[in-house]
């Protein structure tokens, strides 16, 4: 009888943090940037033309000056300067710049997001790194959808800043434990909360009703051999993930850069010649663009 007691005593711990119940009671978190959703719907609706996306964009200043300083920086590499929205969609087209759109709206969500235990200028930092690397890795293979990766990495820890706003306490049990343990991040906070950051952003990715494939990369980028259907794209994020934290371009919490899996490596099959042009890419892109994300 004890026994059974301890079984589910544990288990109870286990699944200790209710990820819906955090998401559901933070306002905030509700839902996207509204000019997300117009975008979306312009680019979606056989009614709506070009003219409809520019004229959404121009209407939001802050969005139209970083896309058209996006467009105009290494991120893109284009010779010629475009001083145009509708230059910059036709150049872009209309279905990445919906994804562009989110990414460089999504961290406005949480632009007031504090915390004592984590520099959240060195945490931004990261997610924008990890996704123009993601970015740049996909530029590589035509089957890939390189603006997807991009906003993958852009929102990949998002789950421990959703966590950082509503339960710092079991952020900060977390960061003690991987500091004393040495063990992963992700792992102390599976051992403290019962589940791990990756979780609480998939779900929130669920919550926004973003596409299903978004959700799955952000859920298994730390265990990205487990993931159902997008194993690839999963181990493309675990290593920008990896190389950004080992180029000091960030960092969201972790004390030491963990290893890359071999089997997670080979999947990527980066050949020496091509790592160290990645290198010098993300470097550039990097320096070029990191102003008008944060
Ligand atoms: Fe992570
Ligand atoms: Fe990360």
């Amino acid at each position: 009888m004890s026994f059974i007691f301890l079984i589910l005593f544990r288990g109870n711990l286990l699944s200790g943090l209710n990820i819906l119940g955090v998401i559901n009671e933070d306002p905030k978190l509700s839902s996207l940037p509204e000019v997300y959703f117009q975008i979306k719907e312009a680019v979606n609706n056989p009614a709506s033309g070009f003219e409809d996306v520019e004229y959404i964009i121009k209407n939001d200043s802050a969005l139209s000056f970083r896309l058209l300083k996006i467009v105009n920086s290494s991120f893109y590499g284009f010779e010629e300067e475009i001083e145009a929205i509708s230059h910059a969609i036709s150049i872009i087209g209309t279905s990445d710049l919906v994804d562009l759109a989110l990414a460089t709206t999504i961290l406005s969500v949480f632009a007031d997001v504090d915390s004592e235990s984590i520099d959240m200028n060195s945490f931004w930092r990261h997610h924008v790194s990890c996704g123009i690397c993601a970015r740049a890795i996909g530029a590589w293979d035509q089957k890939l959808n390189s603006e997807k990766l991009f906003l993958s990495g852009i929102l990949h820890d998002v789950g421990r800043l959703v966590m950082l706003e509503n339960r710092p306490d079991l952020v900060n049990k977390a960061l003690d434990s991987h500091k004393e343990t040495g063990e992963f991040l992700f792992l102390s906070e599976k051992d403290s909360w019962g589940e791990d950051h990756a979780a609480v952003g998939a779900a929130l990715v669920e919550h926004w009703k973003l596409p299903a494939s978004l959700a799955e990369i952000v859920r298994y980028h730390h265990e990205p051999l487990n993931a159902p259907n997008l194993v690839y794209e999963c181990c493309i994020i675990n290593v920008a993930d990896t190389i950004t934290k080992a180029m000091e371009l960030g960092s969201s919490g972790d004390c030491f850069v963990p290893p890359i899996e071999p089997a997670v490596w080979d999947k990527i099959n980066l050949s020496p010649k091509n790592l160290d042009v990645l290198l010098d890419r993300v470097e550039t892109q990097f320096t070029d663009v990191i102003d008008f994300f944060i």
